[in-house]
């Protein structure tokens, strides 16, 4: 049991677990997020539901519990990795050119993440509280505080930045989740990668609609 839960194979189970939530997180986030083309009280009132939702602790202690696992097991699997390259293993696991460069590729692309994920967190969850009220209900004016933060250029053409690389990511992480939890057929793998390419372009192009959207056309 000790030797399963030290090996790669289960650190990769776990990567591909917490991948794929995490996965479906993004796009309902991007999705939800879009309502910012629809109205600022539409907006504002999803926010308002979202964590005003009995079950919002569980998900969002879920998602930290799921963010920290997933970067703890893909920092593990890297250090493995280098370790096998480097001769320190007796049995050299796959290590092939492709493979290396992707996870090379993902350890990057994700650490950029971790550092965009705290600032997101810094400048929106826990940023200026504004107020606004309808229909007599209190709530977190969550649109001026957008329209606010990208009215700045270097906050946009960050945003831009991260989300291209959160796409870089999920382009190889949506396809290799799948490969990680056991689903490897040749028959049904070239087309669980077209999935994880267009997954990655719709949820990168909806999110980078955003920042783009506010700093041209609606401009506070
Ligand atoms: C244009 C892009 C984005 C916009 C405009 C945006 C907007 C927001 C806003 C307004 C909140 C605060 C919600 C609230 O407190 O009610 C939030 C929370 C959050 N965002 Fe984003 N977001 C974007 C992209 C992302 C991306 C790419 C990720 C992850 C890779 C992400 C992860 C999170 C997380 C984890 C939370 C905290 C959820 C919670 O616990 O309430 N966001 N975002």
């Amino acid at each position: 049991m000790l030797t399963y839960l030290k090996s790669s194979i289960f650190k990769k189970f776990i990567m591909g677990l917490t991948g794929l939530g995490l996965s479906g997180f993004v796009l309902a986030h991007m999705a939800g997020n879009l309502l910012i083309f629809v109205s600022e009280e539409a907006y504002n009132i999803y926010g308002y539901k979202m964590t005003h939702n009995p079950a919002y602790p569980l998900i969002a202690w879920g998602l930290v519990g799921m963010m920290v696992l997933h970067a703890f097991m893909g920092i593990l699997l890297t250090k493995e990795n280098g370790a096998a390259k480097s001769g320190r293993y007796a049995v050299t696991p796959n290590t092939s050119k492709d493979t290396t460069t992707a996870s090379k590729t993902m350890i990057f692309s994700g650490s950029i993440l971790l550092v965009f994920i705290i600032t997101h967190l810094v400048g929106f969850k826990y940023g200026t509280f504004y107020e606004v009220t309808y229909d007599g209900v209190v709530m977190r004016d969550l649109h001026r505080l957008i329209v606010e933060i990208f009215q700045n250029p270097l906050a946009v053409v960050w945003y831009v930045f991260a989300l291209v690389v959160l796409s870089v990511h999920l382009r190889h992480g949506v396809s290799s989740c799948f490969q990680s939890l056991g689903f490897n057929h040749p028959r049904y793998t070239p087309c669980i990668k077209k999935i994880g390419i267009l997954y990655a372009v719709i949820v990168a192009a909806g999110f980078i609609s955003q920042p783009l959207y506010v700093y041209f056309v609606h401009k506070g």
